[in-house]
């Protein structure tokens, strides 16, 4: 073990998280919801484009502090696509090799990404494949398999360390309603809801932590039967988010309410959004502000006031090919346009 090169390596990420600013927390105008506020933590400007560069970190640091990572380490992971292109970064950034385990189906702007960041992609058919042949090239290449399903909830210091959560109550201090009646995310590892959820207990806040689940995704039926052998033979359509079987990292206890979404809610969300912002956003954000406005329209028909957070996990320009891509649209989700009106109604109710 080269201790010097370890603690070189760790001195690097510590000085690019200083050079580094906080993302944004968004306010959302909605005017069919007086007295509630709407906001979106938008994870999207951090330097890899997503909420995954925050991961990315805390696996590196975990790893290198385990002793686990050192001089010439290959690095594997198996991803959706947003860790590894994180992943990649952070390797680039300490001269180590990259491999990203992905479903062949991966939107193809995330695999260009992580090749530009100087990684090698390896395809498997399925998403249930990724994580036996990480397993299996991590052996063949006497690499280290970050295993950020397994790590995520672990690897981030949930008690407040300026991570996600710590940030967002930071930055709703002087907000009309500073403490969130609900903070709404969705599961990928589930490593964020683990820490936004522990941390709003250690903290002693009355914020509800609600996650939201997409269709062909084993999390909510978990949550409900408490099922660890649960699987599902189909994967999800929601980039991101959503596991075929129930991930060590997700965390069930500290969930208050979980919600199922339809995908073609999820996309028309997500559509739904660029005409707010005025910029896209990725598949899993429409999720979580679908889950968001159900809570708003529950708010409003019981007559509080108060605030909804919710995370912007990435922007929609990945997903041109898919999301933003009428034909993609309509043979993989089907017709958006009921839900495009639900919003429109629930939004500007008459
Ligand atoms: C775009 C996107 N949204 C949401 C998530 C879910 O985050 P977590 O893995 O912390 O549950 C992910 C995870 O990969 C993601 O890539």
């Amino acid at each position: 073990m080269n201790s010097n090169w370890v603690k070189y390596a760790i001195n690097e990420i510590n000085a690019d998280a200083q050079r580094s600013a906080d993302t944004h927390l968004i306010r959302l105008a909605l005017p069919g919801f007086p007295g509630i506020q709407l906001y979106l933590k938008d994870e999207s400007t951090h330097p890899t484009g997503s909420l995954k560069h925050r991961l990315a970190r805390s696996l590196f640091l975990y790893g290198l502090c385990n002793g686990w990572i050192n001089e010439g380490t290959t690095i594997i992971e198996s991803s959706s696509g947003s860790t590894a292109v994180s992943e990649a970064w952070f390797a680039r950034l300490l001269g180590l090799p990259f491999i990203a385990v992905m479903p062949s189906c991966t939107a193809r702007r995330k695999v260009e990404q992580i090749t530009f960041y100087g990684g090698r992609c390896h395809f498997v058919d399925s998403a249930c494949e990724i994580y036996a042949a990480s397993e299996t090239l991590a052996r063949e290449l006497n690499g280290h398999y970050m295993d950020q399903f397994t790590f995520a909830e672990r690897a981030t210091d949930w008690r407040g360390n300026n991570n996600i959560a710590d940030s967002i109550f930071r930055q709703m201090k002087n907000e009309p309603h500073p403490e969130p009646d609900y903070i709404v995310m969705s599961a990928g590892t589930g490593g964020t809801s683990a820490t936004i959820g522990r941390y709003i207990r250690c903290q002693g806040y009355d914020t509800q932590l609600m996650v939201v689940d997409p269709q062909n995704s084993v999390f909510l039926d978990y949550w409900q039967s408490r099922d660890a052998g649960l699987r599902s033979t189909v994967g999800s359509k929601i980039e991101g988010i959503g596991r075929p079987r129930v991930e060590p990292s997700f965390i069930p206890d500290v969930v208050d309410e979980m919600m199922r979404v339809p995908d073609a809610a999820s996309v028309a969300m997500a559509h739904w959004l660029e005409t707010q912002l005025g910029r896209k956003v990725g598949a899993s954000t429409g999720t979580n502000m679908w889950g968001a406005l159900q809570l708003a329209v529950r708010m409003r028909e019981e007559g509080r006031s108060g605030s909804i957070v919710t995370l912007l996990c990435d922007s929609g320009e990945r997903y041109l090919d898919t999301y933003y891509n009428p034909q993609w649209v309509s043979n993989n989700i089907g017709d958006i346009a009921p839900w495009t009106a639900q919003i429109q109604a629930l939004v500007y109710p008459k």
